[in-house]
């Protein structure tokens, strides 16, 4: 993962880069460091830790210039440790990497047998040495990177700086994502797009093998094989501000109370009640191409492969075509049969997640029509695929994803609704119906937000425990995975997400007296059996937290604690009943007082395999 930002103009560039960091800590945290052109050469800084502690030792020992990269790390080859940290210096070039180079130990043999000496154990390094060598028989700095890149594999987004050319930086990448930010008489690079949004919306994503030479003025971008690339910026939307904690203890805390508007937003001019239908060009399809999908198969990983549970249990039902959600890693570990018939749709909050990107690629070979559900314009799963569905959750920077799950449930209904009404197996009064209540539900995501306090109130009495158990059956069973995933991933309790129907074959044996159990349980057809499992769970002394209608019938005799949501048609419960999963994730971890925004060992978007 890791992140990275290169500043060049005419301002001290160190606390730009600092701050840009900062706005990327989210992909990797274990160290980071600073480049900087001086007047007679390049000085780097690094420090193990957070970016606090790279901080520090910029304070103590100021960097300046106005030509700088910098880099936040999440340790792949080498453990976290000063020395690992980036940039890695090599007789005069600096070099910034986020990526695995596959073929490292081949090229760093090579590379001491020319008697190269290495300082660290980081695959990066190897870059280094490798333009060292190419510089000083290259025409430039560009053509020294590129003859370098010639012979590596894997995956890489680097920027470099040379003491022999001060006024321009080389970035290049392939799978990694880059992209340029456009200021007046300064230019930025980084990983994402928050990171530069406070100096400028003006953007340039680059594609794969591409490299580009940037100075003060603007970028000259070609291929890696020395073709031009003419590629016209594009301006984003996204405020600066969105990119703020707005007076939110932690991120996540405000994304969860953003997801109305997220919900709204991905909404917004593509539904029309009045006929009871969804905007044609959502999926890029027209009336016979969405007659003649015979399956849909969802892939994505994490909190997007939920998502995609429930977009298969709407496409189904709503459309009434074969649908499969695989995780996309273990889609392609194996040779998976793609007929040009499949609509494969991609979903991911980045669009940047390696796993999915290549399962798509896999697809895509098959000549099935490939389709992303994406939060990030211009990333490369939309950029790979057929067509692109964009939610418009804005910039999601806490690690553990809220905001864009309920908008990428968004954007499944309305696959569904459109595939539905296109095959003619939904009519045009139930599609009014279920959009009619659709535009309610951020509405009704405000009412259970306003529930935080409660949650809040739960969350403290069961801080303590172990383990957790999640329960839901039907649609409310991804909710129960999401639900656990969350809670684990930052709160670092085990918790575990099962189908209510599963619990006899096996998980009902956990259940005692300090068990947690977490049941998702809406007003809906499954709401008879899952109460059969709140009893059965009662029975062995677990503790029941159930998330209910308001006025469920038969809980209030069963005595168990209870977060109420409002009524909605059952299909678009699972847009509600994650809120209070996610503000007990939230509150939790908060009370354990673990990092809720960058939990261990994690990274927002997972770039390598
Ligand atoms: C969610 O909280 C996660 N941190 C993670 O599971 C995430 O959903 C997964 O890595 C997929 O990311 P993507 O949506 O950007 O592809």
């Amino acid at each position: 993962m890791c992140g990275i930002v290169c500043y060049i103009g005419e301002a001290q560039c160190s606390h730009i880069i600092l701050d840009a960091l900062k706005r990327l800590e989210y992909r990797g945290y274990d160290s980071a460091g600073i480049a900087v052109h001086g007047t007679e050469s390049i000085s780097v800084i690094r420090a193990e830790g957070k970016l606090a502690k790279l901080d520090a030792a910029l304070a103590a020992n100021p960097l300046l210039g106005t030509v700088g990269i910098g880099h936040t790390r999440w340790a792949t080859h080498g453990k976290p440790s000063e020395t690992n940290a980036h940039p890695h210096l090599v007789d005069g070039i600096a070099v910034v990497h986020n990526g695995i180079l596959e073929n490292h130990l081949e090229l760093k043999r090579q590379l001491e047998q020319e008697g190269a000496q290495f300082s660290s154990e980081t695959d990066t390094e190897i870059l280094a040495h490798l333009i060292a060598r190419e510089l000083p028989g290259a025409s430039s700095l560009m053509a020294a990177v590129r003859a370098s890149l010639k012979d590596v594999q894997g995956s890489y987004a680097i920027a470099v700086l040379s003491s022999a050319e001060p006024d321009r930086i080389i970035v290049a990448k392939n799978a990694s994502p880059l992209v340029l930010g456009l200021g007046d008489g300064e230019m930025f690079a980084a990983s994402d797009i928050p990171a530069i949004l406070q100096h400028t919306n003006r953007v340039i994503f680059l594609d794969e093998r591409e490299i580009a030479c940037i100075d003060a003025q603007g970028a000259v971008i070609e291929t890696l094989d020395g073709d031009e690339v003419a590629r016209e910026p594009r301006t984003i939307t996204w405020s600066p501000v969105q990119a703020e904690k707005g007076g939110f203890k932690h991120f996540m805390l405000k994304e969860i109370h953003e997801q109305p508007r997220a919900v709204e937003d991905t909404l917004r001019g593509r539904v029309s009640v009045e006929t009871g239908d969804v905007a044609s060009e959502l999926i890029g399809l027209d009336d016979i191409g969405a007659r003649r999908i015979r399956r849909v198969v969802l892939l994505a990983c994490g909190t997007s492969y939920h998502a995609a549970l429930v977009g298969r249990y709407w496409i189904e039902s709503l459309a009434q075509v074969p649908a499969e959600v695989e995780l996309a890693s273990e889609y392609r570990a194996r040779r998976p049969l793609v007929d040009p018939n499949d609509l494969i749709v991609g979903v991911s909050q980045s669009g940047e997640t390696i796993d999915t990107l290549e399962a798509l690629k896999v697809a895509k070979a098959g000549a099935a029509r490939v389709l992303a559900i994406s939060n990030v314009l211009d990333s490369a799963i939309p950029r790979m695929s057929d067509g692109a569905l964009y939610t418009h959750a804005g910039p999601e920077i806490g690690v553990a994803s809220t905001k864009c799950f309920t908008a990428q449930l968004a954007a499944l209904f309305l696959i569904a609704m459109y595939l539905g009404r296109r095959r003619d197996t939904l009519s045009p009064d139930k599609a009014r119906d279920l959009l009619e209540s659709l535009l309610e539900v951020p509405a009704m995501m405000r009412e259970v937000l306003k529930k935080d306090e409660v949650v809040a109130d739960t969350a403290r009495r069961y801080a303590g425990a172990r383990d957790f158990l999640f329960l839901g059956r039907s649609l409310s069973f991804p909710i129960a995975l999401e639900g656990a995933l969350k809670l684990k991933e930052i709160s670092y309790i085990h918790a575990e997400g099962y189908a209510g129907g599963e619990m006899k074959h096996g998980p009902i044996a956990l259940i005692d007296e300090n068990m947690p159990v977490v049941v998702v349980m809406p007003n809906d057809t499954s709401f008879d059996r899952i109460l059969g499992n709140v009893q059965e769970a009662l029975a062995r002394g677990g503790k029941v937290i159930a998330i209910v209608t308001e006025n469920s019938p038969h809980i209030d005799a069963l005595g168990i604690e209870t977060i109420e949501i409002p009524a909605c048609p059952e299909e678009l419960a699972p847009l509600i009943t994650v809120l209070p999963l996610q503000l007990l994730a939230y509150h939790v971890a908060d009370f354990k007082g673990t990092d809720v925004d960058q939990p261990r060992n994690l990274a927002k978007t997972v770039t390598v395999e």
